[in-house]
């Protein structure tokens, strides 16, 4: 979980705190009566704040064609297919690329998906991403079943578990079940090389070193990713192959008690710092729950309580109100809701979390078109992402609590209508209403096949990506809701897997 750094908001409301009530905040042992206080405060200063020029410019009725947005989302993820691809794969301008992508023994890494506009494999994001994608699957499958769209989810799924299991190593298979020799990939490819060259991935000759972490180096944070989008995708899988299922599952397991056993981060060991993690206590907790959810051993879910709880403690002010690859513990709520006997310090840190994101507290900010804004890197998906719980905790609230679901569902709805141009211009790729047309992504900037692809060729050319990527969710625009559509504007103007996940799930259909 990361600190909420450089927002003085709350630091200042800190302050006006310990003056008030002469309260400790960083001592307390009780991080919600910190956040209650601070709850209150905001609240009273910002009670009569209208937000009609805000998000309520765009509308949340639910006649949108979503169907076809979650198909080409699946495109997308189908264009960052690496390995050898399957003769179904739609994708028409990618073919089979690094396969030859190895261990440090000759172990064969080929596989995956590609993470951004680049050609890296990074293990981290991509098992919460994977956690993500298989969560809307399960949460919403009349959805995904009646709109058509369940068969492709579950290929993604399971193209990307299949990578997840794969990146699970044994020095030696005698050794299979010991922990010491177990390995985990965490990269396959190098920063410092992989962008040094700009290139399709069929055509890559750089070196593409993987990096392995092992019980010498505790990797909790990875591995428990990687536990989750294998347990989630273990229930996603259940009833049409059981024996696929079976398969992530105990993999599942392994990585779990190999994550649990051996507490570390996995970014302390010098791998390049493109995902780097500031705790993995969010991580256990997000994988112990996704654990108990797919087997009900309820030592999981108890587990997930103490992560949860040690959590708390390492963290105790300046809470950042956003859900993605480097702080999972809103969604641990969102789980810990959903499974038996929650506790109440649950369902307030939930509440404050869409509290924030709806009053534009906490780093949220609105622009001025209605996006609920919180950083310039990635606004859109940490949006998207919050939708996706919004209207996964609606569901929970459906019968408790039909205004607060309604009222949810409502503000999910206008952050997706922002996503794709209801506001002036789409940042989804290939749809909706002006989409970008020069994203940072090597493979659509390049001209076909039998040209060669380089800086010349594909990075500098003024014109449209010669290749659509369809369902792309690129990183957004800045506070004021300027974006720059062009090909070097990587902040703004990039996809990427973790990008599609939270937004994949959040179509309300
Ligand atoms: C992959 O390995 C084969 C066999 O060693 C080699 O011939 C080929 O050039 C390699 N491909 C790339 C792209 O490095
Ligand atoms: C189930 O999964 C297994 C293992 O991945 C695979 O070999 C098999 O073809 C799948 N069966 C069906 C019916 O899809």
């Amino acid at each position: 979980m990361r600190r909420w750094a450089g927002q003085t908001k709350a630091l200042q409301l800190c302050v006006v705190i310990g003056i008030l009530s002469n309260f400790q905040p960083v001592a307390s042992e009780s991080e919600s009566v910190v956040r209650k206080l601070l709850s209150s405060i905001v609240g009273s200063q910002t009670a009569e704040r209208q937000l009609s020029t805000g998000p309520n410019a765009i509308s949340c009725s639910a006649d949108y064609k979503w169907a076809s947005y979650l198909d080409r989302s699946y495109y997308f993820y189908e264009a960052q297919r690496s390995g050898a691809l399957p003769a179904d794969n739609r994708v028409k301008w990618r073919g089979n690329s690094c396969l030859n992508d190895t261990g440090p023994l000759g172990q064969d890494l080929a596989g995956g998906h590609y993470d951004a506009g680049d050609h890296l494999k990074m293990l981290f994001p991509y098992g919460t991403t994977t956690a993500i994608l298989a969560w809307g699957v399960l949460e919403f499958n009349d959805g995904y079943t009646n709109s058509g769209n369940l068969a492709t989810a579950m290929e993604t799924l399971k193209w990307a578990a299949e990578y997840l299991m794969k990146a699970h190593l044994f020095k030696a298979q005698a050794a299979a079940k010991h922990n010491g020799f177990e390995q985990y990939v965490a990269a396959v490819g190098m920063a410092r090389f992989d962008h040094a060259v700009w290139t399709r991935p069929e055509d890559l000759t750089t070196k593409r070193p993987a990096y392995l972490v092992d019980a010498t180096k505790p990797s909790s944070d990875l591995l428990g990713g990687a536990a989750a989008g294998l347990a989630a995708t273990s229930m996603v899988f259940k009833k049409s192959n059981s024996t696929f299922a079976t398969k992530c599952l105990l993999q599942a397991q392994a990585l779990y008690v190999f994550a649990s056993n051996y507490e570390g981060k996995y970014s302390a060991y010098g791998i390049e710092q493109t995902y780097p993690s500031t705790t993995y206590l969010d991580d256990l907790a997000f994988a112990a729950a996704w654990m108990y959810k797919a087997t009900g051993s309820y030592e999981y879910l108890e587990d997930a309580r103490e992560y949860w709880d040690r959590s708390h403690k390492e963290d105790t002010d300046n809470p950042f109100v956003v859900w993605y690859w480097d702080n999972m513990i809103w969604a641990v709520d969102a789980l810990l809701l959903s499974l038996p006997d929650p506790l109440p310090k649950y369902k307030y840190e939930m509440g404050f979390f869409f509290e924030s994101w709806m009053q534009g507290w906490y780093g949220v900010s609105y622009t001025p078109s209605g996006l609920a804004w919180t950083s310039d890197w990635g606004p859109l998906r940490n949006a998207a992402n919050a939708g996706l719980l919004a209207n996964i905790y609606a569901n929970k609230l459906m019968k408790t609590d039909p205004t607060e679901a309604a009222k949810l569902r409502c503000w999910a709805q206008k952050q997706l209508r922002y996503i794709v141009g209801d506001a002036g211009r789409s940042f989804v790729v290939g749809m909706g209403n002006n989409p970008p047309s020069h994203s940072h992504h090597r493979g659509a900037s390049c001209p076909k096949r039998s040209d060669t692809c380089d800086w010349t060729t594909g990075y500098n050319p003024t014109t449209s990506n010669p290749h659509t990527l369809y369902g792309a969710l690129i990183g957004g625009p800045h506070v004021d809701d300027s974006f720059k559509d062009t090909r070097d504007n990587f902040e703004q103007n990039e996809p990427a897997l973790d990008f599609n996940a939270g937004y994949t799930g959040a179509f309300p259909l």
